[in-house]
C-alpha cells in the first residue's frame, strides 16, 4: 500500500516535473498523506453544484451492459418543475477527459451551458463516465480491482453513451440532442457510427470534435508521448489515474501556488483566450476527475498513428480480440447523412488541431454546420467567459431549427 503511494507519486511529480523541470521528486517524502480530501462522501452533483443556485435537479443511475452504474443529473429551469410540467427536448451533455459531468456547470449561471439550457427550457442531463467521482462503481467489481479499469473510450463510446442515451430516450419517451466537449466529441463520433445509437439521437452538438488525433501540438502531451508514459504507467501496474490522490492534490496545489496554472493548462490546451484565472481553486475542487491508464493509452496511439481506431493490443492480442492483426477502424463515412451536426472548433486548439477537424470533416458524409472561432483554445468551448455570445447561442439556434423542422 505504501509503496503503491509511492510509486505514484514519483510518476506524479515525473508529469509535472517534466513540464516544469523545478519540482524536486525527493520532497515527496515530505508531504502529508493523509490530508483529508475535499468531497464529502455522501454528497451529490446535484446537491454540490447544481440545487445551491436554484435548480431542480434529481439523481439518476444507468447500468451499462458491462456492468457499471453510471450517475446522470437531470435539471430543469429555475421556474419549471420536471414533476409538473412535461419539460422541453432532452439534450444529453458529455464531458471530456479527466472530467466529469460538473464540468458544464463551473462557471456562473450566465456562462455555463448546463445552466444556459436549463433556462432556454431544455430538459438536460448530465452524463458522468465510469471512474468518474459522480458514478456509482460497478456491480461486482470494486474500484480497487484491476478490471475495474480495464477500459478506454471505446468502451466510453459503445457501452457508457450508449446506455445514457438509451435512458434518457426511453424516460423521455423522445430523441435526444447529444452534446460533447473534447473526449465526449470521440466518444459520440465513435456512438454515432451505430445505427441503434443514431436512432436515438435527434442531433448532435460537438465542442472541440476529435476523432483524428495526428495532429496534435500541445507541446506537454507530446513529450509525454515520445517519452511512452502511458506505456511506462501501465508497466509499473497502475491502472487508475487520479490526480486527486492525497498525494496527487498535493502536488497539484504547491504548482499552482508557485507557478502560474494557466501556463500548465496552455500547454496542454493550447491558449485559451478567455479563462478566469481568479475562478481556477474553484475548478480545482472538482478537476481533474480519474480515469484509466488504458484510456490515455488508447489516446496515445492514436496521436502515434493518426488512425481512428479501436485499441491496439498489439498484432496476437488484436487477432484474439477481433480476428484480425490490425484494430479495425471506427468509419465516419457511417454516420448517416441525415443526422444533423453542429461543430464548434478554435484556431488556438492545441489538441482538437484545425487539420485533424479537416480530417474528420473530409470523411464524415454530411456538412455539419461549424463555428469557428479564430482566438478559441480547447477549454474556451467549455469555460469561456465569453462563452454564451461566442458559442452556445449558435448550439441553440441548431436544435431550435431542428425541433422546429421535426415538428412542422
Ligand atoms: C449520508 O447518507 C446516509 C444515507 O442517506 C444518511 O443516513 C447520513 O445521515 C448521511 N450523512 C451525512 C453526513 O450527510
Ligand atoms: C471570474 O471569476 C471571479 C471569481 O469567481 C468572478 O468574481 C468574476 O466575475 C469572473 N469574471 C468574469 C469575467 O466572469
Amino acid at each position: 500500500m505504501e509503496r503503491r503511494v509511492v510509486v505514484e507519486a514519483f510518476f506524479l511529480c515525473l508529469f509535472f516535473a517534466l513540464l516544469l523541470g523545478s519540482v524536486r521528486c525527493s520532497s515527496i517524502t515530505e508531504l502529508n498523506l493523509n490530508r483529508r480530501s475535499k468531497s464529502d462522501e455522501n454528497s451529490s452533483l446535484c446537491s454540490q453544484l447544481i440545487q445551491p443556485s436554484g435548480y431542480p435537479c434529481s439523481e439518476h443511475t444507468a447500468e451499462t451492459k458491462d456492468g457499471y452504474m453510471l450517475g446522470l443529473q437531470r435539471v430543469s429551469s429555475r421556474t419549471g418543475d420536471i414533476k409538473i410540467k412535461p419539460a422541453g427536448p432532452p439534450v444529453l451533455l458529455q464531458h471530456g477527459l479527466f472530467m466529469a459531468g460538473d464540468a458544464w456547470f463551473l462557471n456562473s449561471m450566465e456562462q455555463s451551458l448546463g445552466f444556459i439550457l436549463a433556462d432556454q427550457g431544455f430538459d438536460v442531463w448530465v452524463g458522468n463516465v465510469r471512474g468518474t467521482r459522480w458514478s456509482h462503481g460497478h456491480i461486482s467489481l470494486s474500484e480497487k480491482d484491476k478490471e475495474f479499469w480495464d477500459w478506454s473510450w471505446q468502451e466510453l463510446a459503445l457501452f457508457d453513451l450508449a446506455e445514457m442515451i438509451n435512458y434518457v430516450h426511453s424516460i423521455t419517451n423522445s430523441k435526444v440532442f447529444v452534446v460533447g466537449h473534447s473526449q465526449g466529441t470521440i466518444m459520440s463520433l465513435a456512438a454515432l457510427t451505430r445505427s441503434d445509437i443514431v436512432d436515438m439521437v435527434e442531433g448532435a452538438a460537438l465542442l472541440c470534435p476529435i476523432s483524428y488525433l495526428g495532429h496534435v501540438t500541445a507541446p506537454f502531451v507530446l513529450d509525454l508521448v515520445t517519452l511512452h508514459l502511458d506505456q511506462m504507467i501501465l508497466a509499473m501496474g497502475i491502472r487508475k489515474l487520479n490526480f486527486r490522490s492525497d498525494i496527487g492534490t498535493q502536488i497539484m496545489d504547491s504548482i499552482c501556488d508557485e507557478h502560474n496554472c494557466n501556463d500548465m493548462l496552455t500547454s496542454i490546451t493550447g491558449k485559451n483566450c478567455c479563462f478566469n484565472n481568479s475562478r481556477v481553486d474553484f475548478y480545482l475542487e472538482y478537476e481533474p476527475h480519474p480515469t484509466s491508464s488504458k484510456n490515455l493509452n488508447h489516446l496515445f496511439q492514436m496521436i502515434r498513428k493518426g488512425t481512428f481506431a479501436m485499441y491496439d493490443y498489439g498484432l496476437w492480442g488484436n487477432m484474439k480480440q477481433y480476428g484480425h492483426l490490425k484494430p479495425p477502424a471506427f468509419n465516419l463515412g457511417s454516420i448517416p447523412k441525415s443526422l444533423p451536426l453542429w461543430m464548434g472548433y478554435g484556431g488556438n486548439d492545441a489538441l482538437a488541431d484545425v487539420t485533424d477537424v479537416e480530417h474528420t470533416l473530409k470523411e464524415l458524409k454530411s456538412k455539419p454546420e461549424l463555428l469557428y472561432i479564430d482566438s478559441y483554445g480547447h477549454i474556451d468551448f467549455l469555460l469561456s467567459v465569453r462563452a454564451k455570445q461566442d458559442v452556445y447561442d449558435s448550439m441553440i439556434r441548431f436544435f431550435r431549427s431542428l425541433r422546429k423542422s421535426n415538428s412542422s
